[in-house]
């Protein structure tokens, strides 16, 4: 398929962040555009503060801004009430968390069955979902463990297994294989990869240029601009 013929995922411009903290205010967002089409699986690199998880929680509607403009999918977040924004955030979008973010006291089909919870899914068949969704990533063994009896690396699966099970189209992942060994660190990124030749979308913010290169672009930030935008995968990319 021709990259211009594919669909626009995310669309954001000119867009601004200020952060107010007392009487400082902070631009961690300054002036910018980019667009994603789907089946992209583009990395996000900079140095600390650059503004990559601001722009990560914009993405994901977890934050908002007034200056400039996002569209998911073609619609105006800004035209969308609270409960469209939920209804995105819960069924279009998987977040995956550099720390996880696994409730203690559940077993992991519980945490993995989390986002089902409104959506008027019977527990019977959350589960079976659930426990689906953990043997995707190679957890199907451990669906009854808690998360302090699951490895760094079983976890972070965890946690994807949870952003997967609604079926998302699109992965918004902040450092997701920050606290992992290298191992571990191959395993989740390889689920990503085969996630993405499935037609997810997948946008991903990481320090590591091993792991950038296996993406389909690299977008570089500093000082919350974006200073460079540059193809890895020229065949996904070419338009004729
Ligand atoms: N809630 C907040 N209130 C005020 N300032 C914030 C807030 N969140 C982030 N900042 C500031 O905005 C800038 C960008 O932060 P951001 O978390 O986006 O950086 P980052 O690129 O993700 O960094 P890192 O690689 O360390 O995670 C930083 O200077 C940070 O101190
Ligand atoms: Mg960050």
């Amino acid at each position: 398929m021709k990259y211009s013929s594919r669909k626009n995922v995310i669309e954001i411009n000119h867009l601004e962040k200020t952060y107010i903290t007392g009487d400082i205010s902070l631009k961690a967002l300054n002036d910018v555009s980019f667009t994603v089409k789907e089946g992209e699986f583009v990395a996000i690199m900079g140095p600390s503060g650059s503004g990559k998880s601001t722009m990560m929680n914009i993405l994901g509607c977890l934050d908002h801004t007034s200056v400039g403009e996002y569209k998911l999918s073609g619609v105006n977040i800004e035209d969308l009430d609270d409960d469209q924004l939920a209804e995105i955030r819960n069924k279009r979008i998987g977040f995956v968390f550099q720390s996880f973010n696994l409730l203690p006291k559940l077993k992991a089909w519980e945490n993995v069955a989390l986002p089902l919870v409104y959506s008027g899914i019977h527990l019977h068949q959350r589960k079976e979902m659930a426990v689906k969704a953990l043997e995707g990533v190679g957890l199907g063994e451990r669906i009854d463990h808690r998360p302090n009896e699951l490895s760094g690396g079983q976890r972070q699966r965890a946690a994807l297994a949870r952003a997967l099970v609604t079926s998302p189209n699109i992965i918004l992942a902040d450092e997701p294989t920050g606290n992992l060994d290298s191992k571990s660190e191959e395993e989740v990124l390889t689920i990503f990869k085969e996630l993405n030749q499935k037609g997810v979308t997948i946008v991903m913010v990481t320090h590591e240029d091993g792991i950038a290169s296996h993406c389909k672009r690299i977008i570089r930030f500093r000082d919350g601009k974006l200073i460079k935008d540059e193809v890895i995968d020229h065949e996904f990319y070419r338009d004729f």
